[in-house]
Formats: structure tokens, C-alpha cells, sequence
């Protein structure tokens, strides 16, 4: 049996020549929320789109055969950005992007049909069914439904936006999740909808998720198991929630000199 974790082992990554990332290691296991906090510029958005397949940050292949990012032990490194989100990674970005002319409610459709081909055709037959279920979803974590036959992200405000990506994540029922500065910009209320989903994916569908923040106002209302501190592109210190609201007090001076 392949063991079940998103498992990253020593990604050190170059953007133009520019190491970003040194030897970072993670494991997330199904069910799991790790907090990654750090300054600005240390390499958290990097990070996400190195695991996303962005072409422009380069993996360092080391000497050794391990592979460096594996998904419930398949080889992550060598798969398009649209293979791994079929496996089941799900990205949610600092700025998502507009697609005129496609509406919500379809756009989840597709891509629920698309990531379920078998299941989704047994559980939600018809259109009908399955916007029924978009609706108890947006109900359930607090979306306000008026967006839902709306263009995707078109003239959304910010925290509009949010609100959709927590509903694709909660629909699209990923194995593992990065959500990159979810929380910034957004009010209480916002805050409190990402909170939701979160925990709904956490219990209903075993999700692994990595939430990525330099505060600590989006972890109060999640309370990850696990956080961890990137300054200058190394982990430089991990522990449980209590790690979090030591670093509100004393900031991240302390971990940038190695400590
Ligand atoms: N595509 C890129 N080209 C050049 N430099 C980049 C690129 N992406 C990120 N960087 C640089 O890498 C560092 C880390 O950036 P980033 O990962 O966005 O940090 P964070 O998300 O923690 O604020 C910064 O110094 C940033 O300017
Ligand atoms: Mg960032």
C-alpha cells in the first residue's frame, strides 16, 4: 500500500538563477491543517507555485533517485499543472482569475464532472441535483448564493472571490490544499467562511491543507494542529498552534538568524 501524505523532501527551487528555496521539507497527512507563516518574501507564494507547476520556478534535482514531491506516493515533479490537479492538489491563489462569460454554477459543474467522472454521475445525475447541492454547500459554510449564477470572478470584490474559491474547495473535494494568503484583505466575515471550509473539508473529505499567512487572525479561527516558519526560503522552525502566538509577540526577527 502507497502511503497516503503529500510529501515534500528537500525542494530547493531557482527562479531566474535566484534561489528561493532551500532543502524545504513537509509532510501533510489526509485530514491534516498545517499553517506555513513567514515574512513577506520569504518564499511562501513560491512554495505554492512550485507544487503548482509554475514553469518559471525551477526544481534543483539533487544526486539522489528519492523523488522530491510525491501524492500519495506518485512522483508530483514530472506531471502538468492540470495532472496534478487531477490527483487531487488543489490551489487557491493571492489573486484568482476572472473568466468572463463562464458562469459559476456551470464552471463547478464541469470541473465536478470532470475530477468525478464515475461518482458524480451516481450522485448528482442532473443539473438540477447537483446546484441543489452547490446551494447547501454555500449554505452550509455562509457563500452568499446570489453569486452563484454570476461570471466567474467578474467583478467580484476580493472577498467575493474568496468565497467562491472556499466553495471550489469544498465541492471539488481535493486530497490535499494550499491556500495561499486566503485571508488577506478579508474582513471578519470572510474570515469566518474560509474558517468553515476548511474545517468541512478537513472532516467531510480527509483534505490535507497547508494554509499559507503571515498572521495570525485567519489560524485563530482554524487552530492548525501544525505551523511552521519560512524566513529566507528555509523552514527555520515548526511546532504545534502554540508556535503561532509566540510568534504574534516576538514576530519573525527572532528565526532570521538562524535560530
Ligand atoms: N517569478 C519571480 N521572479 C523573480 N523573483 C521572484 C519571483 N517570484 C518570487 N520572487 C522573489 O522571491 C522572493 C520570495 O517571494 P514570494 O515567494 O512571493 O514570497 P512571499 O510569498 O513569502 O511573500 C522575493 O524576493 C521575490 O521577489
Ligand atoms: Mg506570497
Amino acid at each position: 500500500m502507497k502511503k497516503k501524505l503529500l510529501k515534500i523532501n528537500n525542494l530547493s527551487v531557482k527562479v531566474a538563477g535566484k534561489q528561493l528555496l532551500k532543502q524545504i521539507n513537509l509532510q501533510i497527512k489526509p485530514g491534516e491543517v498545517h499553517a506555513l507563516m513567514g515574512p513577506n518574501g520569504s518564499g511562501k507564494s513560491s512554495l505554492a507555485l512550485s507544487l503548482a507547476g509554475h514553469p518559471d520556478y525551477q526544481v534543483v534535482m539533487s544526486q539522489s533517485t528519492t523523488p522530491v514531491v510525491t501524492l500519495d506516493g506518485q512522483d508530483l515533479l514530472n506531471l502538468s499543472p492540470d495532472k496534478r490537479a487531477g490527483l487531487g492538489l488543489f490551489l487557491a491563489f493571492q489573486q484568482p482569475a476572472e473568466v468572463p462569460g463562464v458562469r459559476i454554477n456551470q464552471f463547478l459543474r464541469q470541473a465536478h464532472q470532470t475530477l468525478f467522472a464515475d461518482k458524480s454521475r451516481k450522485k448528482y445525475a442532473s443539473a438540477y441535483q447537483f446546484y441543489k447541492y452547490l446551494d447547501q454547500v454555500a449554505e452550509e459554510i455562509g457563500v452568499n448564493r446570489s453569486l452563484l449564477g454570476r461570471n466567474l470572478n467578474e467583478g467580484f470584490s476580493g472577498g467575493e472571490k474568496k468565497q467562491l474559491e472556499m466553495l471550489q474547495l469544498v465541492v471539488l473535494e481535493p486530497k490535499y490544499a494550499i491556500l495561499d494568503e486566503t485571508d488577506s484583505g478579508l474582513d471578519v466575515d470572510a474570515l469566518k467562511i474560509v474558517a468553515k471550509a476548511v474545517k468541512l473539508v478537513q472532516s467531510k473529505s480527509k483534505t490535507g491543507v497547508l494554509i499559507i499567512t503571515h498572521y495570525l487572525r485567519i489560524l485563530e479561527h482554524i487552530k492548525p494542529e501544525f505551523v511552521h516558519v519560512l524566513v529566507d526560503g528555509q523552514i527555520k522552525d515548526s511546532g504545534g498552534y502554540e508556535l503561532a502566538k509566540k510568534l504574534e509577540k516576538t514576530g519573525y526577527k527572532s528565526k532570521l538568524s538562524g535560530g
